[in-house]
This record gives structure tokens, C-alpha cells and sequence, in this order.
């Protein structure tokens, strides 16, 4: 296993030839920043660019700001043809508290629910792009279809949706904010193309009414697999749902079966693993996503599939080429590590702290690869932080003197992905609230509606 990893350190160093000792950075405040992406992780990079006072643009696809959230009823292209990227559904409710998921400093007004409404969460972003005065900083409809690294700097390429005209930039520093959650994975099954009716991937499921009286299979427990169990087990005839989780399952009502895994599909129907049959209209895939970066040249020198994405840095830094970070390819971690990361960002570029050499930085990602627990020590863990997270958070913010983030967030993180799996119907009516760096109390508030004291 050992040889797995030098071996990787072996080609990445292959890869490029010329590893250079001390980097010299572009200086500000001439420097320009070209950020990918106004989601989450997007904004909170502007936010501490502007901070700065630091030369940057924003490059986002879509009209929105906010990315994921940003619910939108069509799927693949919306009303005017312009791609929709999001996720989401109907009726989802965070599934994190958002003590853990807020930008530093930035709070949620006073009666937010702890778990409050995608569209809420959404309604906050916007509300933090306006507050920070940063819309005028994005380019909409702004599709980047390249990032390429030529005489020291980075020609990103773009489309812009509505006129079809190409452009490029020029940029000093990138920042890599495409999101992790908008290329589905769906793995190969049996016997697929065999079955008549519907098959889609949870990415594009959008409402659970239009499955009301239909005998309907969703394959996965994750976050979403687990969220339409819940909200489709009302409307549907029959529910089965297919998946390994070992969870204290809460009762779906009559028409909810459990199932092992799927051996294959028939014309009408599956057959499980325990040899059982189920007749089916329609299969909703809740099999995740993975990571897409079809824009990242070669040039870039990042090694990348849609399960990993290295060598990085502190999980932000490309090592090859310093100069572009990566914030939100982080997996298992609150929200709020990517504005912790944004943070980092933005003060290296102000050149508040220096990174150490490549062949440090080389050798510590290496170490961390090798840290990582043997059973699970594979390439497709690393860039998950996990149960790490805490002490990543102190990493992180000493290396760059920026606050540290309390360890009471990675309190909340892990016990909210406990009581998720042991009370998955009410764990959401319940509120946080942080009593000190290490402290939080939390308690029963069940609310009818869903309120959102939120004005923009
Ligand atoms: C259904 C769902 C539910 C979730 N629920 C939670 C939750 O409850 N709690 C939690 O902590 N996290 C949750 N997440 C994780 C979520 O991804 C993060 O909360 C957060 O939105 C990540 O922000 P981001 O900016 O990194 O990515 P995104 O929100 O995906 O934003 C990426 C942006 O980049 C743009 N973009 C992509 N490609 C290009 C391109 N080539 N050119 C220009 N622009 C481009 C996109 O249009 C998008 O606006 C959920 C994710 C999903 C999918
Ligand atoms: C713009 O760039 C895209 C992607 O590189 C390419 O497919 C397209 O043909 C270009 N369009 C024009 C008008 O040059
Ligand atoms: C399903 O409907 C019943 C009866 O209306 C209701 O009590 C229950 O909360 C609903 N279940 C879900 C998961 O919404
Ligand atoms: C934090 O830094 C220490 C010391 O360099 C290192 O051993 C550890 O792996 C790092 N942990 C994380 C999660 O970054």
C-alpha cells in the first residue's frame, strides 16, 4: 500500500520537470483574480477578496448567485436556455444545522430555523452577495469552458450564454468554485436498458406529486436517498428502497419496502439480492455525485477523475502551480470550511503568509495521503477531511493567522450526523444555539410552517 502512494508522489514530480524552490507569487495590488463559480464557496472567496481590496472577477454559468440552492422547477436548461446546474427539490430542509453552515460573521437573523428551507438558505446567500455589494463583481450567463496555464499566468476561456461569443482573461491567481454536487454518478446495473419505465438521477428529481399512485424504487440512503424516502412515501403506491445504510429506519407507512442490493432489471421490474421481485413505473438514482472539472487543462498539472482531485494543499492549494486554489472539493465537512478556505484564499493572495516550498508542500500532501486510515486508504479518500475536520480547521487558520474556527462546529457536525441516522423524521425540528467555543445547546421547537424572517 505504501508503494501506492510514493509511487503517486513518483508521477506527480515526473509531471513536471522543473518543481522550483520558492515561489513568487504575483504581487497585489496589481494581481487579478479570476474566481469559477458564485455558489457558496464562490461568494465567500469574493467577500474576502473585496476585503483585501484585491482586483478579481466572478465567472458563473446561470443568472443566479448562490449555485446549488438556487431551486429552479426545470431541469437541464431553464425557460431561456441557459443551463440549470442545481440539485435541488421541493420541500428539502438543510440537513446541518446552520450554525455550522453560515459565513463568519454573517449570522442568520434572530427565529431562522436551525434547519431551515433550501429556499431560505438560498434567500440568505443572496442576501450576503447584496450585503457585501458583489453582484456587480459577477459575470452572469458566463460559462468557463477553459483554464489554461501559459507564461506565468492563467487564460481562462469563456462563453457567454446569451450572445454565443467567446472571450478569454487574463488572471494572476484562479479560484476553482465549480461545486461537488452537480455531475451525478450512476453506476452500471444489469439489465438497465431492459426496463420500460422511468429512470432518472436524483439530480433531476425535482417534486414528489407528479409520483402520486406510482410504484417507484429509489436506489441509495444518502442525504437524498433518505429525504425522498421521506418525501415520497405519502404519494407513491409502492416505495422500495434499495440500499446498505444501517440506520434506525423510522416507519415509512405500509407502502415502504426495504431491499438489498439490486442484482437486475427487468422490463418491468428489479430483482434484489435476496431474490425477491418488485414491478416498478418509475427508479430514482440517489447514487451521489462526482467531481467534474472538464475546463482544467493539462497545463493546470492536476490529476484529476471524478473521485479525486490532487495534489492539493491544505485541500486548496494546486501544488503544481500555486496560484490556483481549489475552495468546496472538500468532502465531508460543514459549509463552513469552505469559507474558512476562502479566507486562506484570499490572505495568500494578499500575501498576508507564504506557503512553504513545492517540495514540501509535495511532501506534506503525501504524508497525509499515507496518514490516512489503512482500510480506507485509497485515492478516492483524499480529499474527504472527515473526522479530521476540526483539526483541519486549526491548520488551516494558523498557517494563515486568520481566526480559528471554534471546535463547538465540528461538536455540532458530528453529532447532528449521528442523531440524522437515529431519529431521521424529527432530528430537523430541533434548534441550536452556540454558547461558547466548545458549548452548544440545542432544543425541541417544532414549527408548522417553515419561516424564513429573511428580507432582501
Ligand atoms: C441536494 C443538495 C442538498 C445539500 N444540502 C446541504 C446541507 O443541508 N448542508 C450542507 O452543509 N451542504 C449541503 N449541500 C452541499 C452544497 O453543495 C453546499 O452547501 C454548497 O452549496 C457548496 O457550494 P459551492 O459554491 O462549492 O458549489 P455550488 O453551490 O454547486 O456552486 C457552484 C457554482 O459554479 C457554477 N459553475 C459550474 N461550472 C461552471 C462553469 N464551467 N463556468 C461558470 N460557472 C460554473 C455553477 O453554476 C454554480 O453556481 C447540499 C447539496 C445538494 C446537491
Ligand atoms: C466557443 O468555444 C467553444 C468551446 O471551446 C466552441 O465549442 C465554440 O465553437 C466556440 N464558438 C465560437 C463562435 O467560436
Ligand atoms: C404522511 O401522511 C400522514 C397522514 O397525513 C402524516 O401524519 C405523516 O406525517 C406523513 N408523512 C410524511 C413523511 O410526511
Ligand atoms: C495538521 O497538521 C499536522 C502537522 O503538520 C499534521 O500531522 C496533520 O495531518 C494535519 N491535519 C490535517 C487534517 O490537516
Amino acid at each position: 500500500m505504501r508503494c501506492v502512494w510514493a509511487c503517486v508522489a513518483v508521477l506527480i514530480v515526473n509531471l513536471v520537470p522543473e518543481i522550483t524552490d520558492g515561489l513568487s507569487l504575483p504581487a497585489p495590488p496589481t494581481s487579478r483574480t479570476c474566481i469559477i463559480g458564485a455558489g457558496y464557496s464562490g461568494l465567500a472567496a469574493a467577500r474576502y477578496l473585496k476585503d483585501y481590496d484585491l482586483s478579481f472577477v466572478v465567472f458563473e454559468a446561470t443568472k443566479h448567485v448562490g449555485g446549488t440552492w438556487h431551486y429552479d422547477p426545470h431541469v437541464g436548461f431553464d425557460e431561456e436556455g441557459l443551463p440549470v446546474y442545481t440539485s435541488m427539490y421541493k420541500y428539502l430542509r438543510t440537513n446541518t444545522p446552520i450554525q455550522t453552515m453560515e459565513y463568519t460573521g454573517f449570522p442568520f437573523p434572530d427565529g431562522t430555523p436551525s434547519y431551515p428551507t433550501a429556499t431560505c438558505f438560498h434567500k440568505y446567500l443572496k442576501l450576503f452577495a447584496k450585503s457585501f455589494d458583489l453582484v456587480k463583481r459577477i459575470q452572469f450567463k458566463t460559462f468557463v469552458t477553459s483554464v489554461e496555464w501559459a507564461a506565468g499566468r492563467w487564460i481562462v476561456s469563456y462563453t457567454k450564454l446569451d450572445s454565443k461569443e467567446n472571450a478569454t482573461e487574463s488572471c494572476d491567481y484562479v479560484i476553482v468554485a465549480n461545486g461537488e454536487f452537480l455531475n451525478p454518478y450512476v453506476p452500471k446495473f444489469q439489465g438497465l436498458d431492459l426496463f420500460k419505465g422511468s429512470i432518472i438521477h436524483s439530480h433531476y428529481y425535482r417534486e414528489p406529486e407528479k409520483y402520486q399512485g406510482r410504484r417507484v424504487l429509489i436506489v441509495g440512503a444518502g442525504p437524498s436517498g433518505l429525504d425522498l424516502a421521506m418525501h415520497l412515501s405519502n404519494f407513491t403506491k409502492k416505495l422500495v428502497h434499495s440500499h446498505h445504510l444501517k440506520y434506525n429506519q423510522p416507519n415509512f407507512g405500509p407502502n415502504y419496502k426495504k431491499k438489498p442490493d439490486i442484482i437486475t432489471f427487468t422490463s418491468d421490474g428489479v430483482v434484489f439480492e435476496d431474490n425477491s421481485f418488485e414491478e416498478l413505473d418509475n427508479v430514482i438514482l440517489c447514487t451521489g455525485y462526482e467531481f467534474d472539472h472538464p475546463f482544467l487543462d493539462k497545463s493546470c498539472g492536476i490529476t484529476k477523475s471524478g473521485k479525486y482531485v490532487l495534489p492539493l494543499y491544505q485541500h486548496v492549494v494546486n501544488i503544481m502551480h500555486p496560484s490556483m486554489m481549489f475552495i468546496g472539493v472538500s468532502k465531508k465537512v460543514i459549509n463552513r470550511v469552505f469559507d474558512a478556505q476562502a479566507q486562506y484564499v484570499a490572505a495568500l493572495i494578499a500575501k498576508k503568509f507564504e506557503l512553504p516550498s513545492q517540495e514540501e508542500m509535495l511532501k506534506k500532501w503525501v504524508q497525509h495521503a499515507q496518514s490516512l486510515p489503512t482500510k480506507r486508504m485509497k485515492l478516492v479518500d483524499i480529499n474527504v477531511i472527515g473526522d479530521q475536520q476540526d483539526q483541519y480547521f486549526g491548520n488551516l487558520t494558523k498557517e494563515a493567522s486568520i481566526p480559528r474556527v471554534p471546535p463547538v462546529l465540528t461538536e455540532i457536525r458530528d453529532f447532528n450526523a449521528k442523531i440524522r441516522l437515529e431519529d431521521l423524521l424529527n432530528y430537523r425540528d430541533y434548534d441550536y444555539k452556540l454558547l461558547n467555543d466548545y458549548k452548544y445547546e440545542r432544543w425541541y421547537n417544532y414549527r408548522e410552517d417553515d419561516p424564513c424572517p429573511i428580507e432582501i
